[in-house]
This record gives C-alpha cells, structure tokens and sequence, in this order.
C-alpha cells in the first residue's frame, strides 16, 4: 500500500452493455490507493447467470443486489462510482441505500429520465434483441455511440475488446437492462439531497452523454467538482484509463 492508501473501499458500476471487465484498468491501477471492487450487473459477466426470469426490469433490483453484495463483503460505506447505465445505479443506489455512501463517482452519465420517444426505443431494441437471439446487431450501433472519435480512429485494440464485450453479451440481460433503463425516474432530486463529495467525470468526445448532462448533474449536486477527460467518449475510463485514474485518484486522496 503506498502512502496515501484511503481506508474506504471504491464500488465500480459498468456500463451497457458491457461488464466489470471494463473497469480493468482502473482495479489495478487504483489498488495501491484503496480497495477496488467492480461490479457485475446481473445478466452481465461474473453475473451472467443470475436469473432474470420473472424479476421486473427495474434499476432498483440492481440497486439492492449491490446492497447484498456490500453486505456479504461487509462494506458498509463505500465510494459508489458508475459509468453511463452503471450511474443509474449509483443514483438508484442513493435513492434506496443513501447511508452507504460516503462519495460518488458519476461518469459519462445523467440524471434525467428517458424521454417517452428514448423509452419507446430501448423497448424496441428489447424486443428486436429477443426476436434476434444474439447481439450482433447492438454492436454495430453501440459502437459510435460508446467510443469517441480519437478511439474510433486510433486505438483499435480498444474498438475490437468492446467490439467483443458486446458480442459476448447475454440477449435476455441486454433486453432486461433497457427495459430497466426506460423505466429508471429522474434522479435530479436524490442527487441535490445528496450531502457527499462528488466528482462528475464526462470524456470531450462523449456524443452519447456530454458536457451539457455533466454540467447539470454538477449544478444540482451539493458538493461536486467537474472533470473533463481529453480524447475519451462515452467510455472514457475504457479509452483514456490514466487520465480518468488520475481524476479518480485526486479526488479520493482529498476523502481522507
Ligand atoms: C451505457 O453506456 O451504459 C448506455 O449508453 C446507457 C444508456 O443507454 O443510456
């Protein structure tokens, strides 16, 4: 452990429709600061056989099975970091569990709800997924949505190993997960309730969720500083690990 190792542990939540291998390099590039946990959804990864049938898609029923994952590990408080659909969670986790966390971390994300035309549309993505049986169709979409430019042009080890991760997706977890997505509430007012240190996080390149998301999280969240990450899109912590590591870093350091 070095020096300015922090007592409390840092909860990772991926993002859609990918894993807790997104978080690689942050579990070991943070470990020397403190202890790194990243998540499986249910559906997803490690996760993947944790059964969706007859459970409502709901971004609660995550929420609650990371309280039993904290539980089991006995963590009681936690710094809660979510990237995109994994800051849902973060924010349906705060709603439902709001003693157990003692910081936030919200990338590439935002707190307002679908609009009716973006909720009509994953439940179209739901069902052409269940009638496809396989993910192909996703990632030839997904993939402009989550990489920035910068990626997209330059890293492409980076464009096939989300490439992969969305391939090797579960169907029934990715039409779970949207139909969870549509249903999420807006979360603009558990976050101006949340009284924690904040560090909102949001690639320059992100097409999918940007700066303006960004800025209004910030503006409602009591104590909340703002990071931009250069050359990153929607994946920022996938496309430009150091820097979003080094975000990350200075703002658990000032925890203490
Ligand atoms: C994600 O990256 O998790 C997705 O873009 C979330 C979403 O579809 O809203």
């Amino acid at each position: 452990m070095s020096v300015t190792s922090i007592d409390v542990p840092l909860v990772l939540l991926h993002a859609f429709p990918l894993s807790a291998a997104m978080w690689r390099h942050q579990v070991s590039g943070l470990a020397d600061l403190c202890p790194v946990f990243a998540v499986d959804q249910r559906g997803f990864g490690t996760a993947r056989d944790v059964s969706l049938e007859g459970v409502t898609p709901s971004l609660d029923v995550v929420a609650d099975d990371l309280a039993g994952y904290l539980d089991e590990r006995g963590l009681n408080q936690v710094v809660l970091g979510g990237l995109s659909m994994g800051g849902y969670v973060a924010m349906a986790f705060l709603r439902r569990h709001p003693d157990r966390v003692r910081g936030l971390i919200l990338a590439d994300t935002k707190a307002t709800a679908d609009t009716p035309e973006a909720a009509r549309d994953r439940l179209r993505i739901a069902e052409a997924i269940e009638r496809e049986g396989d993910t192909e169709s996703l990632a030839a979409t997904m993939l402009p949505r989550l990489l920035g430019a910068s990626t997209r042009n330059e890293r492409p080890d980076v464009v096939d190993w989300v490439t992969t991760e969305i391939r090797g997706a579960a169907p029934a977890a990715v039409a779970w997960a949207q139909r969870a997505m549509a249903a999420r509430p807006d979360s603009l007012e558990t976050l101006a309730a949340a009284d924690v240190p904040a560090l909102v996080l949001v690639g320059e390149e992100d097409e999918t969720t940007g700066i303006g998301e960004a800025r209004t999280m910030v503006e409602v969240l009591p104590r909340a500083e703002l990071r931009q990450i250069p050359r990153a899109g929607h994946l920022s912590a996938v496309e430009a690990p150091e820097e979003f590591n080094a975000a990350v870093r200075d703002f658990l350091t000032r925890l203490r």
